[in-house]
């Protein structure tokens, strides 16, 4: 598969602020600790994407790890230094996540949200998304957002590699290659979108696009925290994108970190 052409992307991106600046790198440990060192002491562009080839230690949430084989998927971290507080870092997952199901809508698929993050094609995860914060002080200083989406990895090696869920790909649902530098375009063009759209209209136009993609909604799941682990239903999001769940004490919880199992 073909190498992703730098000067390709710049002239296909139409964006004002995400790929101001565009760094491709061949094998890296994860995209989103590159993308940390970076931060480093000079002052650093927000709106900067690092894209690798592959990765040797891919990161997923909750401690795991992201297979990352060389040529095939897209691993990415974007710098954002958006200045909003700390407890609405939630949005910029959330504006990831309509970026990919809307690129995968260009591709003719038919894309659903999994809260908080994974985007699923047939029930299946095809995409997710990783958040590091940097704090400068007490205050929110950069973000990284750091983005996998499985483009052309074949079933047999999904299969051998370490991976947590039942995943898949485009290639595996559609049966073709994708041009991993058009797909990189088209995802960044629609990441800036999204990201303008929450800069001009707000944190709520976000949901709403986001809710509208959303398979949870009053759905019964098993929660599991760090802490516990229950069930109940799906009710709504609160305004911060934490995950609100009736339980079986007639109680509504917050869900701020975890996971939920449809049952
Ligand atoms: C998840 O567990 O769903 C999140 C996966 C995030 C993977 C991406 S790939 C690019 C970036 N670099 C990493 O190490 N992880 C994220």
């Amino acid at each position: 598969m073909s190498k992703y052409n730098k000067d390709l992307i710049y002239s296909k991106i139409t964006n004002h602020h995400i790929g101001s600046k565009l760094i491709i790198l061949d094998e890296v440990d994860s995209t989103n600790k590159y993308a940390l060192s970076l931060l480093g002491n000079k002052p650093c562009v927000s709106g900067t994407v690092v894209v690798a080839d592959s990765q040797y230690a891919g990161k997923g949430r909750l401690d795991r790890s992201w297979y990352s084989p060389k040529g095939v998927n897209l691993y990415l971290s974007v710098i954002l230094m958006p200045g909003i507080k700390t407890e609405e870092v939630n949005i910029l997952t959330f504006i990831s996540s309509v970026a990919t199901v809307n690129t995968l809508l260009e591709y003719g698929m038919s894309p659903e949200i999994k809260w908080p993050n994974d985007v699923l094609v047939n029930a299946k995860k095809i995409s997710g998304v990783l958040t590091d914060i940097n704090m400068e002080g007490n205050r929110l200083g950069h973000v990284i957002v750091g983005i996998g989406i499985n483009l052309n990895v074949a079933i047999d090696s999904l299969s051998s590699g370490q991976v947590d869920n039942i995943a898949t790909s485009v290639y595996i649902e559609q049966g073709e290659k994708v041009n991993r530098n058009e797909f990189l375009i088209k995802f960044l063009n629609n990441l800036d979108d999204c990201y303008d759209c929450y800069i001009k209209h707000g944190k709520a136009f976000i949901y709403k696009l986001w809710e509208s993609r959303w398979n949870g909604r009053g759905k019964a799941v098993c929660v599991n925290t760090q802490d516990e682990q229950f069930a109940g239903r799906c009710v709504g999001l609160d305004n911060n994108g934490f995950m609100l769940v009736h339980n079986e004490k007639d109680e509504t919880v917050r869900i701020v970190s975890g996971d939920v199992v449809y049952i």
